[in-house]
């Protein structure tokens, strides 16, 4: 089903984007990895590209030169951070960056791939929203302004590209266990049924990707069995 096809994967250095990624490349497609770090393993048909997505804008032109000869046939638009803080506490600049990051990245990808996809009349786009894109919760205004404001995009862009046989799905987990919460001071529980795996996502995609031409699965929304927060105690 993915043997042979070019996908990108933005995040593939950690966490989800990371698992991810090895599970595309198990089921044999080609992975175009963006992220600042490079992931520690290799494999023949993984490539990298260090972007920083918080200044898409420059980037925009090298990743658009990069791609430019590959056919491209999906995207897996991952990349992203959380930061939970009164707004008081971001200056404008680090605002900017976090929803050019959480936001802008996804949407100014998904610019650079459409007209290719529409021509073609083929492609798949899958978003990592978030529980945080249908419920707000305190301290996270401008991550859920990201991941609401990402839901709106994947919706209405799913309407614009149904005519180009594009398949558009976005999946939203509640707490997965990744380093996303290393600088945070959440973290989700530490039973085996108080958190997502990046895996359990990987196998959702997969499952995703599997089904038959002429239906989509628009939005998926994954929790853990318990949901715990644990609050981690200052040094
Ligand atoms: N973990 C959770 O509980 C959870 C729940 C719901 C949704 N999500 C979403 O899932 C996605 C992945 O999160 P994760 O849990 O896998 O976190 P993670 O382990 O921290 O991974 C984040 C990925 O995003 C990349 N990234 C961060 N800043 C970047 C930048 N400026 N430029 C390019 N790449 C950047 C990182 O790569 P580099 O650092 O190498 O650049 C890394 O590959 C995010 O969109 C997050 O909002 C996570």
């Amino acid at each position: 089903m993915l043997s042979n096809k070019n996908i990108i994967v933005t995040g593939s250095s950690s966490g989800i984007g990371l698992s991810i990624t090895k599970t595309l490349l198990k089921n044999k497609a080609n992975v175009i990895g963006v992220s600042r770090r490079t992931p520690n393993f290799s494999n023949k048909n993984y490539q990298h590209i260090g972007f920083d997505l918080s200044k898409i804008e420059t980037e925009y032109d090298k990743l658009g030169n990069f791609i430019k000869d590959k056919p491209i046939h999906g995207l897996i638009s991952n990349a992203g951070t959380g930061k939970l803080a009164s707004l008081e506490n971001f200056s404008p600049k680090q605002i900017s960056e976090f929803i050019n990051l959480n936001l802008n990245s996804h949407i100014i990808i998904t610019r650079l791939l459409l007209p290719n996809f529409k021509v073609n009349n083929n492609g798949f786009l899958i978003y990592i929203g978030s529980e945080a894109s249908y419920r707000v919760g305190k301290y996270g205004s401008i991550y859920s302004a990201c991941k609401f404001g990402l839901r709106g995009f994947v919706k209405s862009i799913r309407i614009e590209t149904s005519s180009n046989n594009i398949k558009v799905t976005q999946i939203n987990p509640g707490m997965v266990k990744t380093p996303f919460y290393n600088n945070l001071k959440i973290s989700p529980g530490i039973e085996y049924d108080e958190y997502i795996e990046p895996n359990d996502i990987s196998d959702v995609i997969i499952d995703v990707l599997k089904m038959r031409t002429g239906t989509v699965i628009d939005e998926i929304n994954l929790t853990s069995q318990k949901k715990i927060i644990t609050f981690k105690r200052k040094k």
